[in-house]
């Protein structure tokens, strides 16, 4: 080997560490999938959907500076209730709204008091002189946004290109459903944390006891899932929506007559939905999303998580009433989500945030050394290329819930179907083929009607094994 040797070829030899210090830049192609600034191409592409910006309760009688898609703006809420997004500085003369006064409409500037409506229309210019026309020739930037369930979102791209949010039918399912709002703010790259709801064999490792044996039991208390996690799943990645998202079905036999099969979709740009947290395995019959949340750039190296806890009798109900602990900066289910644990902690019992944020800043994908387990992260890649590159079909999904009272279905769920086990790799063959299965019957829901579709479920499931 020569100095000049390659990273490449480096990695082939053992201690080639001297010919590889230095390969640590992203790279113009990692930038197209990971860099959101404005007149990036993934910057562009999620600028064409509504995005989480903060939490409903963080707008208070002050100003509230944000920071989304590299973009920083001030958010607030006026007396008369409309939430505005509105560029940080001044028209006048720059100085920042972060310090403007809330109005009855709008928010005042407090320098010379340039009153803004949230639409960025200048209402008041009262240093100028009576028939000042300034107000009639400038408008500040601004941007559409709405409040839905403790949630502020925001539209940052063109307004005649601006979409319907998109409604799923897990927000309001099963009856009864409350969406409680969290976020938490994570020191890297939006994409590795969306990669990380689809790298689920993660579950069993990061997540087991695999990483925390040998710990006393307070420091081990809520860091694992539950028992179903244990297994390596058996786990096939399927895209859905017309390359618009994706899915993974991951099978796992819980009992000796039951294989269990769970299924978590990722729509895209950012968005993900998340079944049952802590199932008691052996007993889920179609129950569907915990979590909704969106993964959203803040600039390449920070992003946040916004998004629902969904709370109901059927999901989670151990965790019914942990609401409180639900908010900005925190989740109320397994320790090492957040930043706030001390680094010994965090050494001694890693979690999701330690494992993603030391995946660098940007994780460098050119350096990695992927193997079966990690078809679904090089999937969801490629379909943010295809996506970016305007390569995607519309998803033909979406103008079904255009229909009055019709919502988009969900395929995220947890279902325990009656299959009798034939041992060894067979088993997992026949796992397999459940999966697949499963999955056909939860696709059919596209063409159901949202208030029959749970019922429609649940007779197909019974056909399919004769009934738990
Ligand atoms: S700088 Fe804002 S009103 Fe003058
Ligand atoms: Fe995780």
């Amino acid at each position: 080997m020569s100095a000049g040797t390659n990273a490449k070829e480096s990695s082939r030899i053992p201690y080639g560490g001297y010919y590889r210090r230095d390969d640590n830049e992203v790279s113009a192609a990692e930038r197209i999938v990971t860099h959101a600034g404005p007149g990036s191409p993934m910057g562009e592409y999620m600028r064409r959907f509504w995005q989480p910006v903060c939490l409903s309760e963080e707008l208070t009688d002050v100003p509230k500076v944000v920071q989304i898609l590299h973009e920083r703006l001030v958010a607030f809420r006026d007396r008369s209730g409309q939430v505005g997004l509105l560029f940080p500085h001044c028209s006048h003369r720059g100085t920042s709204l972060e310090f403007g006064i809330v109005q009855q409409r709008g928010i005042r500037c407090c320098y010379h008091g340039w009153l803004y409506d949230v639409d960025g229309r200048i209402l008041e210019t009262p240093c100028e002189p009576a028939g000042s026309r300034i107000k009639e020739t400038v408008f500040h930037g601004a941007y559409p946004a709405f409040e839905r369930d403790g949630i502020v979102f925001g539209y940052f791209g063109p307004p005649s290109e601006k979409p319907d949010f998109a409604e799923y039918d897990s927000y309001t399912i099963p009856e009864g459903t409350r969406l409680v709002p969290f976020s938490n703010l994570y020191e890297c790259n939006w994409l590795q944390v969306f990669e990380n709801l689809i790298d689920h064999f993660h579950s069993a490792v990061l997540h087991n006891n695999m990483t925390v044996d040998g710990l006393d039991a307070a420091l081990a208390a809520g860091m694992n899932l539950g028992e179903g996690f244990r297994e390596m799943p058996v786990i096939e990645w399927h895209t859905t929506r017309d390359g618009n998202g994706m899915l993974f079905t991951a099978g796992r036999r819980v009992a000796p007559d039951r294989v269990w099969v769970r299924t978590t979709e990722l729509a895209l740009p950012n968005y993900a939905a998340t079944a049952s947290l802590v199932p008691t395995a052996a007993e889920l019959r179609h129950t569907t999303v915990a979590m909704s949340r969106w993964q959203v750039p803040v600039d390449d190296e920070n992003m946040i998580v916004l998004g629902w806890r969904h709370f109901n009798d059927e999901i989670d109900p151990q965790h019914y009433g942990n609401a409180q602990d639900c908010g900005y900066d925190k989740i109320d289910f397994l320790e090492g989500q957040t930043r706030h644990r001390t680094y010994e902690e965090k050494q001694r019992a890693p979690g999701d945030y330690e494992a993603m944020t030391s995946q660098r800043p940007v994780a460098l994908h050119h350096l990695e050394n992927p193997g079966r387990s990690d078809v679904g992260v090089y999937l969801i890649r490629r379909l943010l290329r295809e996506a970016v590159a305007g390569k995607t079909p519309a998803d033909s999904t979406r103008p079904l819930a255009k229909a009055e009272g019709e919502t988009l279905s969900t395929y995220t769920s947890d279902n325990v179907v009656r299959v009798a086990g034939v041992g060894g790799e067979a088993d997992r063959e026949l796992i397999a083929t459940t999966c697949r299965e499963v999955l056909a019957i939860l696709k059919e829901t596209d063409q159901v009607p949202r208030q029959q579709r749970r019922a429609h479920m649940l007779s197909r499931l019974d056909e399919f094994d004769g009934g738990l």
